[in-house]
C-alpha cells in the first residue's frame, strides 16, 4: 500500500510522516532529502545556476541513498548538511527543473516499488504516484508554520527571525505552486488534514484512522 503525504513546508509533514510509517510498520521516503541532496550538490559546484541542463546533468551524477532518515550523497552522510538555509534557500533551481524532476521521481517509483510506503513531499498524490490507495495533504497557517520552521532551525544552531522565515515560505510557496511540473496540489482524491493546534500524535491518530478506513473499503 502506497500512503502519500503532500503540503507545503511546515505543515509537519516530516515529523508526522516518519510516525505514522513507524504506526503502520511501513517503509517512510523523505522526498524532499532527494532535492535537498541534489541541491547540496550543486552548492558544492556553485551551479551553474543559469544552465539548467548543467544542473540535470550534475543531478544525474548523483548517488542518493535513503534509509530512513538518513540521506546519503555518493557514499557520504549529509542528512545535517542538506538541512541548512544555504541549501533551503537554492532548492528552486532543482526542484523547478523538469528534468531533475523527472529523475527524482524515478527513484521514488523505484524505491516504492513492492513496499508498503509513507511517502511525503509536494507530488507525491499527484504525480509520483497518481494511483496511491490512500493521499493526505496536510496543510497549517504561514504563521503556525513559520513558526515551526524557526524551531527547527533554531536547535540546528541557525539564527533567523519568524518574520525572515515567513517572507523565505510565502516565496518558496508561491514558486511550490505556480512551478510549471510537480507543483504543489492537493490531487482531487486527496484528504485534506489542518494541523493547526494539533499536536503531531493527534495529527498521526487521525491519519492511521485514514489509512484503517481506506484499507477497509479496499478489503471489503
Ligand atoms: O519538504 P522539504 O522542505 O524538505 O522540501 C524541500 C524542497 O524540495 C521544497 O522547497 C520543495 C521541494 N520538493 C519538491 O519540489 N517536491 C517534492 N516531492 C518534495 C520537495
Amino acid at each position: 500500500m502506497i500512503v502519500t503525504l503532500d503540503g507545503p513546508a511546515g505543515a509537519g509533514k516530516s515529523t508526522i510522516a516518519r510516525k505514522l510509517a513507524d504506526r503502520l510498520g511501513f517503509a517512510f521516503l523523505d522526498t524532499g532529502a532527494m532535492y535537498r541532496a541534489v541541491t547540496l550538490a550543486a552548492v558544492r559546484n556553485q551551479g551553474p545556476w543559469d544552465d539548467p541542463r548543467a544542473l540535470a546533468g550534475l543531478a544525474r551524477q548523483c548517488r542518493i541513498d535513503l534509509d530512513g532518515s538518513h540521506v546519503r550523497l555518493n557514499g557520504e552522510d549529509v542528512s545535517e548538511l542538506v538541512r541548512t538555509n544555504e541549501v533551503t534557500s537554492h532548492i528552486h533551481h532543482l526542484a523547478d527543473n523538469p528534468a531533475v524532476r523527472e529523475q527524482m521521481v524515478e527513484l521514488q517509483r523505484a524505491i516504492a516499488a513492492g513496499q508498503d510506503i509513507v511517502t511525503e513531499g509536494r507530488d507525491q498524490g499527484t504525480i509520483a504516484f497518481p494511483a496511491a490507495e490512500c493521499k493526505v495533504f496536510l496543510t497549517a497557517s504561514p504563521e503556525e508554520r513559520a513558526k515551526r520552521r524557526v524551531l527547527e532551525l533554531q536547535a540546528r544552531g541557525d539564527q533567523i527571525s519568524v518574520e525572515e522565515v515567513l517572507e523565505q515560505q510565502n516565496e518558496r510557496d508561491h514558486r511550490d505552486s505556480t512551478r510549471q511540473v510537480g507543483r504543489l496540489e492537493p490531487a482531487s482524491d486527496a484528504i485534506e488534514v489542518s494541523t493547526d493546534n494539533m499536536s503531531s500524535d493527534e495529527v498521526v491518530d487521525r491519519l492511521v484512522e485514514i489509512v484503517s478506513e481506506k484499507t477497509q473499503r479496499a478489503n471489503g
